[in-house]
């Protein structure tokens, strides 16, 4: 089976542990963009796991593939690869020749680009996710096979500083001896990371050959995508399930089925517009009950209702075949629980998505209203199994109603952070 799983609202929609709960079942996990911008969190009886570049599914699978597609920090890759061996210890780490590499420079442009944006300023992560896909485009970027070769990195050091010179002008790296100091500290992660090196397009097409089970793990979510998503407050990559063919050199053709995952409300990091927001009390309710603050950032998230139109554009462009709901413990607390349902603008209806931001911040949303369900926590709490049928009447509506207007079965809901707390629901 090859599955891809990804997000279908603006990032945090709880993919890490969706993607654990399913990761027991495939071989090997990959991932194929982005870079530590994102961030997940897996529970298990071992405790709590953070990753930001190591995919979710890397704690049960036994081959970890980091693609060609992503950007990555290698000395956060070098902690993160510590710390899955720790409990994971005979996992297989591959990380494309390909990939490019984030380094302390990008991180810093990262900032300064953020600075001149002024009116338009995104609220990046500032982990030089930006700037390195930037300089990937640019075809002077640093890929990480470059980081065993002294001369070559440095000369792309060089390039990268004239071209951005203006921009790291009053910057540690305007000295050509941080910038030297900075290359030799590459090399020295380079050589740490080489063993882990490898073609990994090959081996991923070679398992499949094989007829093992794998994992295409997307990154942040689908309107954080860089053509479709809510411009130019997105990421720099492609998000959607298509992205994972260009990401990590797998034939999209080959693919089985895609898994949608949405939050059963909205978070969205950074600004930008966001039709089905809420503010006020009940914004910080949510925000405390779903503890909605960013793992890479610690920034407190924006909260809001689920919004349908966002939903429906979602599964059609990445042609999702089921939902995995997170969050439905988070939301039943709430006294009020609404969805957004339809879009106005001018007093019309429109089923599309405005692509200016004026129009998109005129938007009008229609709500429906929900029964609340009430604190889910004693649900499981005996340890058994949790079957949908356990689930109070007021949750099965709010599913099936999703499921009617999406026209695509919801097969994973999660009701807690445990493992035990995500379940199935028959097909
Ligand atoms: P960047 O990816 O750091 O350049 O940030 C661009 C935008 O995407 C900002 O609004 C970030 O908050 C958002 N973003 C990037 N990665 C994630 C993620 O994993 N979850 C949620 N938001 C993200």
């Amino acid at each position: 089976m090859i599955t891809v799983i990804l997000g279908l609202q603006f990032g945090d929609e709880g993919k890490g542990k969706v993607t654990d709960y399913l990761s027991e079942k495939y071989s090997t996990v990959v991932r194929f963009n982005g870079g530590n911008n994102a961030g997940h969190t897996v529970v298990t009886d071992k405790g709590l796991h953070k990753f930001y570049l190591i995919p979710a599914g890397a704690l049960r699978s036994r081959n970890v593939i980091l693609g060609n597609g992503m950007v990555i920090d290698p000395f956060g890759l070098l902690d993160e690869i510590d710390k899955l061996k720790h409990v994971h210890a005979d996992v297989q780490i591959k990380i494309s020749r390909l990939a490019h590499v984030v380094t302390p420079l990008h991180k810093f442009l990262d900032k300064a680009e953020e600075e001149i944006r002024s009116k338009l300023r995104i609220g990046t992560t500032a982990q030089g996710i930006g700037p390195t896909y930037e300089d990937k485009y640019a075809r002077t970027g640093v890929r990480m096979v470059d980081l065993l070769d002294r001369e070559i990195l440095t000369d792309k050091v060089e390039t990268i500083f004239r071209m951005k010179k203006a921009l790291l002008e009053g910057s540690e790296f305007n000295s050509d001896d941080a910038r030297f100091r900075m290359v030799e500290k590459l090399l020295k992660a380079g050589k740490e990371i080489s063993k882990y090196l490898d073609y990994t397009e090959d081996f991923i097409f070679d398992s499949y050959e094989k007829g093992e089970n794998i994992l295409f793990e997307g990154a942040q979510g689908t309107m954080l995508d860089i053509d479709f998503g809510l411009y130019p407050f997105v990421t720099s990559s492609n998000t959607l399930a298509g992205a994972l063919s260009n990401g990590s050199g797998f034939p999209f053709r080959k693919v089985d089925r895609v898994i949608g995952v949405v939050k059963a409300y909205t978070s969205k990091v950074g600004a930008g517009p966001f039709p089905t927001e809420i503010s006020g009390e009940d914004a910080d309710r949510l925000r405390g009950y779903g503890n909605e603050y960013g793992t890479t950032t610690g920034r407190p998230r924006r909260v809001g209702w689920l919004d349908l139109n966002l939903l429906s554009y979602a599964i059609r462009i990445n042609d999702v075949d089921t939902l995995a709901i997170t969050k439905i413990d988070t939301l039943g607390q709430m006294d009020r629980v609404y969805v957004g349902e339809r879009y106005s603008l001018d007093g019309e209806e429109i089923k599309y998505i405005p692509r200016s931001l004026d129009d998109l911040e005129k938007v009008k949303v229609s709500y429906r209203e929900f029964k609340p369900w009430g604190d889910l926590s004693d649900i499981g709490k005996d340890g058994k199994r949790i079957e949908y049928s356990d689930l109070p009447r007021e949750v099965k509506e709010y599913i099936e109603y999703i499921e009617n207007r999406m026209k695509r079965p919801v097969e994973i809901i999660s009701l807690g952070a445990d493992r035990n707390k995500t379940i199935r629901k028959p097909l």
